[in-house]
C-alpha cells in the first residue's frame, strides 16, 4: 500500500466517505442518496454507483464512543473490501479529526497483515495506492498511521511465529536489524555475556533448551546528556512448556505467544524511533525457552540473580518473573532510569480476572497509573490497577532462600507474581508492571484459530505522548 493526497475528489477512481452517525445526512445529501438502508453503525458499510467516481463506499465509523477503535472499522472493511479494489483508492477525510485520520492510516495499514507466512504459496502483496482526500496537508498524519501499522504488523508476526523458528537468538536478530534500519542502538547479550553480567534467574529457565538464552538491549537516546526517561523491560519466553511442571497438552502451542510482553518492548522502540519522539528510552528483552530436558531446572532448587538474592523455585511454570527479576534489576542498576515498565504475558491469574478486556496494571506510581489508564481508554488497549498491599507478601517466603517464585495457592496470582517482581525493582518509586497474558494472543475475525493482537505499542506510544508531552 502506498499513500498519498490530494485536496480535491477525483473523477473515475472509487471513493471511501467514513460517516459517523451524528454527520450521516449532510453526507447523503452531498451524493444525493436517500434511504440508503444504512445508519453509519461502526463498522457497516454500503457500496454506491454514482457517474462522478466509479463507486462510492460509505463506511460508518458509529459515534463517539467508538473513537477509541476507529481504525478498527477501517480495518475490517479494507480487509474484506481490498480484493474489489482497482490500483488505485481514494478517502475522504474531511469530516475526520487529526487523530482520526491517523487512526484510518493505521487500520488500513493493519489489513495489510498476513498471518500465512509459512504457507507454501505467498498471497499476492496489493500495490493499491490510497489517496486521502483532505483540504488541509495531511501527510505527516497518514504517515504517522502507517509506520504504526507496519511496526505493529510486524510485532504481530513475531508473536504468530512458530517456537522453533523465533528461537531467543531469532528475536536478538530481529532487533539488530529493526536498529539498523531505524537508527538506534541495539546490544545482544549471549549466554556467555549473560553469565559474566550475571543474569542467573534467566539462565536457569533457559538451560533446557538448545536455543540460548539472550538478553536484548535496545537504546534511543536523542538527548544523549539526559538521564533515561523511561526503561521498559519485557517477557521473552519463546515457548513456554512449563518445564519439568509440565503444562497440560491442551492448547499448550498457544505457549508460542509467551514472548508477547517482549514484542511490545521491540515494537515500541521501533516506534519511538521512526516517529523520532524527544525522549531517552531503554527497551529491554529478558529471552529463553522453558523446556524440559535432562538438564532442566527443578522445582526445590535454589538459584541466584542479577539482584544478588536467592530464590528457591516451587513451580517451573513461574519462570516469566524469574527472567524479569533479572531484567529489572540490570536495568535499574545500569540505566538508573526515570520511570520504569514491564510487560509480560505472565499469569493465568490475570486472564480469569480481565478476561480478554484489560491488562492487569500493579504500579507504586498513582500518576504513572492515571496516565496508563488514560491512555488505554484513548486506544482500546485497557489497563486496570491491582493493589501491591504488604499482606501479600508473607506468600512468598522462603525457609531455604530469600525469596520463592510461587505461593502454591490457588489464589491472587497475578498479585503475587507482581509482588515478586516488585522484590527486585530496588524501591523504584515509578514502577509499573502491565500483565498483559490476556489481551497478547486472542481470538479475532480475521484468523480462525487464536492469534497476536499487537496490544501495548498503541497504549505506550499514547502515554509518553501524553506523559512526557511530546
Ligand atoms: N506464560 C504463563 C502465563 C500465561 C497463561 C500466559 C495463559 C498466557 C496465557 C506463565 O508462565 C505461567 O505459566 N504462569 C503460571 C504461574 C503459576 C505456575 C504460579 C500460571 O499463571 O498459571
Ligand atoms: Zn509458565
Ligand atoms: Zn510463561
Amino acid at each position: 500500500m502506498t499513500f498519498s493526497y490530494s485536496t480535491q475528489v477525483a473523477e473515475g477512481i472509487d471513493l471511501i466517505i467514513p460517516c459517523s452517525k451524528n454527520k450521516l445526512d449532510k453526507v447523503l445529501n452531498s451524493i444525493q442518496l436517500k434511504d440508503p438502508n444504512f445508519e453509519g453503525d461502526f463498522g457497516t458499510f454500503i457500496t454506491h454507483y454514482n457517474s462522478e467516481v466509479n463507486k462510492t463506499y460509505l463506511l460508518g465509523i458509529g459515534e463517539d464512543k467508538h473513537l477509541p477503535k476507529i481504525e478498527e472499522a477501517f480495518r475490517s472493511f479494507a480487509f474484506e473490501t481490498k480484493k474489489y479494489w482497482s490500483t488505485k483508492i481514494q478517502i475522504d477525510v474531511n469530516g475526520l479529526d487529526a487523530s482520526a485520520i491517523v487512526k484510518a492510516a493505521l487500520g488500513l495499514g493493519l489489513a495489510e497483515y498476513n498471518i500465512g507466512k509459512h504457507k507454501t504459496e505467498a498471497p499476492a502483496e496489493s500495490d493499491v495506492e490510497v489517496i486521502f482526500v483532505c483540504e488541509n496537508d495531511v501527510t505527516a498524519l497518514i504517515d504517522e498511521g502507517y509506520e504504526t501499522a507496519k511496526t505493529v504488523n510486524s510485532i504481530k508476526s513475531l508473536v504468530d511465529a512458530p517456537p522453533n523458528v523465533k528461537t531467543p537468538e531469532y528475536l536478538g536478530k530481529w532487533a539488530q536489524h529493526s536498529a539498523e534500519k531505524y537508527n538506534y542502538t541495539c546490544k545482544v547479550l549471549d549466554e556467555a555475556r549473560l553469565n559474566d553480567l550475571g543474569f542467573k534467574a534467566l539462565l536457569a529457565v533457559g538451560q533446557a533448551s538448545v536455543n540460548r538464552p539472550v538478553g536484548i538491549v535496545t537504546e534511543y537516546t536523542p538527548k544523549p546528556n539526559d538521564a533515561v526517561d523511561l526503561a521498559i523491560v519485557g517477557k521473552g519466553i519463546t515457548f513456554d512448556s512449563g518445564g519439568l511442571s509440565i503444562k497440560p497438552s491442551t492448547n499448550l502451542h498457544y505457549m508460542k505467544s509467551d514472548m508477547g510482553g517482549a514484542s511490545v518492548v521491540l515494537g515500541f522502540v521501533e516506534l519511538v524511533a521512526k516517529l523520532k519522539l524527544n525522549i531517552n528510552v531503554v527497551g529491554i528483552v529478558v529471552s529463553a525457552e522453558n523446556a524440559v530436558g535432562s538438564n532442566a531446572y527443578r522445582p526445590g532448587d535454589v538459584i541466584g540473580s542479577h539482584a544478588g538474592k536467592s530464590i528457591e523455585i516451587i513451580d517451573t511454570d513461574a519462570e516469566g518473573r524469574l527472567g524479569l527479576a533479572d531484567g529489572l534489576s540490570y536495568v535499574i542498576d545500569e540505566y538508573n532510569p526515570k520511570n520504569l515498565i514491564d510487560i509480560a504475558t505472565l499469569t493465568g491469574s490475570v486472564v480469569r480476572t480481565f478476561g480478554y478486556s484489560a491488562a492487569g496494571l500493579f504500579t507504586n506510581n498513582t500518576d504513572l497509573a492515571n496516565a496508563m489508564e488514560s491512555a488505554g481508554h484513548k486506544v482500546n488497549e485497557r489497563v486496570w490497577r491491582l493493589p501491591l498491599w504488604e499482606d501479600y507478601e508473607e506468600d512468598l517466603h522462603s525457609d531455604v532462600a530469600d525469596i520463592r517464585n510461587f505461593s502454591g495457592k490457588p489464589i491472587a496470582g497475578a498479585i503475587n507474581a507482581a509482588k515478586f517482581l516488585e522484590a527486585f525493582t530496588k524501591n523504584h518509586n515509578s514502577w509499573a508492571h502491565l500483565d498483559n497474558a490476556g489481551v497478547a494472543f486472542g481470538s479475532s475475525k480475521y484468523a480462525k484459530l487464536k492469534s497476536a493482537t499487537g496490544y501495548g505499542i498503541q497504549l505506550l506510544t499514547t502515554f509518553v505522548k501524553d506523559y512526557y508531552k511530546l
